[in-house]
């Protein structure tokens, strides 16, 4: 295979399929459940707080005792041994990478496991429910506590370090996501134009199809192993 020097990963939410963690547009997926703009807008939280604290305070209870898969351990695998440069860049607002070891990591929508008080821009690790009632303990003030989550309409995280991630990478690989949702759609076609072999790792074709030079369909926790033991020469 040939030599890479700087890896940038994106990885989504077919990434954390396998541990038990429910995709969003896969046919029984979040989404076919609930509308984005009754749970995951500013406009929604402004309107009904207590519905929007209340689906993600369900679907933090169910990242708590969640594990990372063999797709998860692999990338923090190919972190530590390879010679060059890891990045992960992930959409996930679950813990799975960081359980598995990767310490290279941007959480561009955030985290479920931190809450952000809107008041004083405090953000701090937690992992009970948010309640409208809850006072933060920074600014002592009450119901401005919200998920440390990027919802639609929001700006995501460390775009300035993604672009430059984008910019230097030679080896992109795309694991588990559909290609729908923006800035992060755009990314394979922004590593591919600065020059990058861009690979896709998915159940399925993603709407991203054709800006990846090599493809590999089936579950993460089988290819994204094969493919890391590749890399690593193994
Ligand atoms: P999606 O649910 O849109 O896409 C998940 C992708 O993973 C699909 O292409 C599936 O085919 C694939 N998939 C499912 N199971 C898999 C498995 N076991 N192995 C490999 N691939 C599998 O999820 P994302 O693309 O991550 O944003 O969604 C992007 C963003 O949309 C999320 O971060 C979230 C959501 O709305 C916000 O809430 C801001």
């Amino acid at each position: 295979m040939t030599t890479y020097e700087s890896i940038a990963i994106l990885t989504g939410a077919g990434l954390s399929a396998e541990s038990g963690l429910s995709t969003f547009r896969d046919k029984g997926g979040i989404w076919s459940k609930y509308r984005i703009e009754d749970v995951a807008t500013p406009e929604a939280f402004a309107r009904d707080p207590r519905t929007v604290l209340d689906f993600y305070n369900m679907r933090r209870r169910r990242v708590l005792d969640t594990r990372p898969n063999a797709g998860h351990e692999a990338l923090a695998r190919l972190e530590a041994g390879f010679p060059g440069t890891v990045t992960t860049i992930t959409q996930n607002v679950d813990p799975l990478h960081e359980r598995a070891g990767t310490r290279n990591l941007i959480h561009m929508h955030g985290e479920i496991l931190k809450a952000l008080c809107m008041h004083c821009g405090t953000r701090r690790r937690w992992e009970v429910d948010i309640t409208v009632d809850v006072t933060c303990g920074a600014c002592g003030r009450t119901g401005g506590l919200r998920p440390d989550v990027v919802w639609f309409g929001e700006m995501p995280y460390e775009m300035d370090r993604i672009s430059e991630v984008l910019e230097i990478c030679d080896l992109f690989l795309s694991i588990g996501t559909s290609g729908n949702v923006y800035p992060a759609a755009g990314f394979a076609a922004r590593a591919l134009a600065a020059g990058a072999h861009t690979v896709e790792l998915n159940l399925e074709p993603s709407k991203q199809n054709d800006l990846f030079a090599e493809a590999v369909h089936g579950k993460a926790s089988e290819v994204v192993p094969d493919y890391v033991d590749r890399l690593l020469g193994g």
